[in-house]
């Protein structure tokens, strides 16, 4: 059966922060729709504070809506916790490997750790040696072979993001959110760890919901894109429209992008910084920047509207 792997059903996020006005609401991620067939790769931009990293947590289970509700597999998640189904078969990779890997422990150690959880083992025993050999094998696929055996501080940068994705992987999840996973890393070592991520999930056929701030990366690894704006999506197309993307936000990230500006135009350069999601503009959240923006824009939401299928956008003025 054809059933979405992943469905996110109207997810809010809110926190509670202290600010001088006393303790004020911020809805890091306002009502989000999405789903993910099994083996596709979705792509969620959006600049820094839109709400990616709140998305990714909660459809990891590592953190809970505050409203709405999140599918894997048809049923609704649970808490998190050692005793989930989601254990190994939605994994995360972090912007920054390093922080996320024992500093004591040897990394073959620590990735076989996945294989050896209770969550995992319930579904799926493994004795001590197919252990070693699923690991050395995931080691071999990741570019790190026979390297097991060293510790976190005798990789480089994008050799630690190797060893963050063989943990991710050795488990063969349906599903991996990967976070800003080459960010932090040089642009030449990005491009090789995009490949070796590519290769992956051609090969093992992980659905994956792929998180950079970068429509670049986006672009280059995910089929589809979804765009975010102070913690709504505002538009979600094929990577391939991307250069005739019909929301101005998705239209000035794409001019952004270094080399591939529309034929003839000029980059399109965002005024001003994502406004504070304690305090969110009336109206379409996008107006105050938007090059567009018209009077209804400041007073009115924009509802979703369907410009061919799997092509949606929440904008008052497009299409
Ligand atoms: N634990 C938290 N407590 C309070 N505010 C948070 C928390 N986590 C995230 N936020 C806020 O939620 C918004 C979205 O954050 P985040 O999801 O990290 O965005 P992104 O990953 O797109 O940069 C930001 O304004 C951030 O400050
Ligand atoms: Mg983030």
């Amino acid at each position: 059966m054809d059933r979405e792997l992943l469905q996110v059903r109207d997810a809010s996020r809110v926190f509670f922060v202290r600010s001088r006005e006393g303790v004020l609401p911020l809805a890091a991620v306002s009502k989000v729709s999405l789903a993910l067939k099994r083996g596709e790769c979705v792509g969620l931009v959006g600049e820094s504070g839109c709400g990616k990293s709140t998305l990714g947590r909660m459809v990891c289970g590592l953190d809970r809506p505050t409203s709405g509700q999140i599918l894997f597999d048809g049923v609704p998640l649970p808490e998190a916790g050692a005793s989930s189904p989601l254990v190994g078969r939605v994994q995360m990779v972090f912007q920054d490997a390093f922080s996320s890997l024992d500093p004591r422990m040897r990394v073959g150690r620590t990735v076989a750790e996945g294989l050896e959880s209770r969550g995992f083992q319930k579904r799926r025993h493994m004795g001590r040696e197919e252990i070693r050999d699923t690991v050395r094998d995931i080691f071999a696929r990741v570019g790190l072979a026979g390297m097991e055996g060293r510790f976190p501080h005798e990789f480089s940068g994008g050799q630690r993001q190797r060893v963050a994705l063989a943990r991710a992987l050795v488990t063969r999840p349906d599903l991996v959110v990967c976070d800003e996973p080459v960010s932090a890393l040089d642009a030449s070592v990005q491009a090789q760890v995009l490949n070796v991520m590519r290769d992956l999930q051609e090969e093992f056929g992980q659905a994956q919901l792929f998180i950079s701030h970068n429509l670049a990366v986006i672009g280059y690894m995910c089929s589809r894109v979804l765009v975010m704006y102070l913690g709504e999506i505002v538009e979600m197309l094929a990577a391939a429209d991307l250069r005739r993307a019909a929301h101005p936000y998705t239209e000035a990230l794409y001019r952004a992008m270094p080399g591939r500006g529309l034929a003839g135009e000029g980059p399109v350069v965002l005024e001003g910084e994502l406004p504070s999601p304690l305090n969110p503009p009336q109206g379409c959240h996008f107006h105050p920047r938007c090059p567009r923006a018209r009077d209804i824009c400041k007073k009115k939401a924009p509802d979703w509207r369907e410009l061919a299928p799997g092509w949606r956008v929440r904008c008052h003025c497009a299409g």
